[in-house]
């Protein structure tokens, strides 16, 4: 299987390879870190030789509880939020047909608990009302207060639908192996259930069952996507492969020399989730101690349309990361026109790609020209082999790019503070006193 490629030559009009270069003890460094646990945060390390301890039972497991679901349910609905969420969604819209909502065929995977929006949810119980569906409740924590909404409501219309011992068949429950709300539930009810272990954080749990489950009933091969992050996993921690190393020095060079905003950019509609995920990896895993490179993504051409202008012309202070998937996999050409009014005859006969990859290629040039370094990971085609080794190659970046910016890469104590307020204001009990001193707060 063909490997993606890092390319930095377009970063060296702001950075030399002298400034990159200058990064490596301490880059080495940090992805010893990774495997010697001498690092910061080194309890959530899980995730290091994840896809090379993952054992074909657990995934054979995974696949056969996906089997059935497919199997029972017109649509299965994955509940979660954050890293409970968006690796699954970024795997699922990476490898699917653009039009899968309205296409016959295979249950549908939808997702709830990843918003609180009271339309959402409505709009999602009518949907879903008469029809044969299932669920996936995933929660490391079990207390997440939006999955945990979204569970409660659409386990009630379950049960009303199909009965309890119907219903009990038709959800899946993962969470922590021990603790939590939703690991009492799913006890005591006798769901079946997979654990998310203690040592992977949210945000790298996507190749544990939390995103393993629904891509497999979404029907991909969940094998070769932990055999794509199995073959990055060896080359990097061998060194054989020293690119993910090498994006961490280079946006951390670039941050050095003031270029604060990355943005990561695809040419293809089906990665825009993608961003999404890498934004959360990158943005919780870097952004803290009033330190950390803004994780920002954009989907072209469309964002030419719109951010292009800011790109080109705003602030120098961003640097892009582009995502360059080299096939595609239909052809579709551009027919000529006797009339040729629209003037478009001059491609005729050129296939769309050719036309994106000429805006892609025409992007990058006038970006470096207007001052924006540019980074490009080359991605053979939107496959599950492919796909695991960008998340593996993303992962690992992140944690020696954490430890080069002296971060702990691997907590997220920021999050909570939206929560104490929410808790607060909704007088949750256990949060009196800081449910008065913000009533306080809002009365001035
Ligand atoms: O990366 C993280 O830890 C977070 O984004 C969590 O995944 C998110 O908050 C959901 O948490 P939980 O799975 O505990 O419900």
């Amino acid at each position: 299987m063909e490997k993606i490629q890092l390319n930095i030559s377009d970063v060296l009009a702001t950075v030399s390879r002298a400034d990159i270069e200058a990064l490596a003890p301490e880059a080495a460094k940090s992805l010893a870190k990774l495997t010697d646990h001498s690092g910061l945060g080194n309890d959530f390390l899980g995730w290091v030789k994840l896809p090379t301890s993952t054992d074909e039972k657990l995934l054979n497991d995974i696949e056969a509880t996906a089997k059935a679901l497919r199997e029972d349910c017109e649509y299965v609905v994955a509940i979660g939020i954050g890293g409970s969420y968006l690796g699954a969604k970024a795997v699922i819209e990476a490898l699917g047909n653009s039009f899968a909502a309205y296409l016959p065929g295979a249950p549908k995977v939808l997702f709830a608990g990843q918003n609180i929006g009271e339309d959402y949810l409505y709009e999602l119980q009518q949907l879903l009302k008469g029809r044969k569906f299932g669920i996936i409740v995933i929660s490391k924590s079990g207390t997440t207060t939006e999955p945990a909404i979204a569970f409660r409501l659409l386990k009630e219309q379950l049960e009303q639908q199909a009965g309890k011992d119907e219903a009990r068949k038709r959800i899946v429950a993962i969470t922590d192996a021990k603790r939590g709300a939703l690991r009492t539930l799913a006890t005591s009810e006798g769901y079946k259930t997979f654990v998310i272990e203690d040592n992977v954080g949210g945000r790298f749990s996507v190749l544990t069952p939390v995103g393993l489950l629904p891509i497999a009933v979404a029907g991909y091969d969940i094998k070769a996507l932990v055999e794509g992050a199995r073959e990055m996993e060896k080359a990097t921690l061998s060194g054989k492969d020293m690119s993910a190393v090498t994006y961490a020095m280079t946006r951390n060079a670039l941050y050095r020399a003031g270029k604060k905003i990355e943005i990561l950019v695809n040419y293809n509609p089906k990665l825009h989730f993608f961003g999404e995920w890498w934004k959360q990896l990158y943005g919780e895993s870097e952004g803290k101690d009033h330190k950390g490179i803004f994780p920002a993504a954009v989907d072209n051409s469309t964002d030419l349309h719109s951010m292009g202008q800011w790109i080109q012309d705003g602030e120098r202070t961003i640097f892009e990361t582009v995502i360059s998937v080299a096939e595609q996999k239909y052809e579709v050409r551009i027919p000529s026109d006797d009339d040729n009014l629209d003037g478009l005859n001059y491609i005729a006969g050129k296939r769309v790609d050719e036309v994106n990859k000429m805006a892609e290629l025409g992007t990058k040039l006038a970006h470096v020209d207007g001052g924006v370094p540019n980074m490009q990971l080359v991605v053979p085609a939107l496959t599950e082999n492919a796909l695991g080794q960008m998340i593996y190659f993303f992962e690992a970046a992140c944690g020696v790019s954490g430890y080069l910016l002296e971060v702990n890469p691997f907590n997220q104590p920021g999050v909570e503070a939206y929560k104490k307020n929410m808790f607060a204001l909704l007088e949750k009990p256990g949060y009196e006193a800081e449910t008065a001193a913000i009533k306080q707060r809002l009365e001035k």
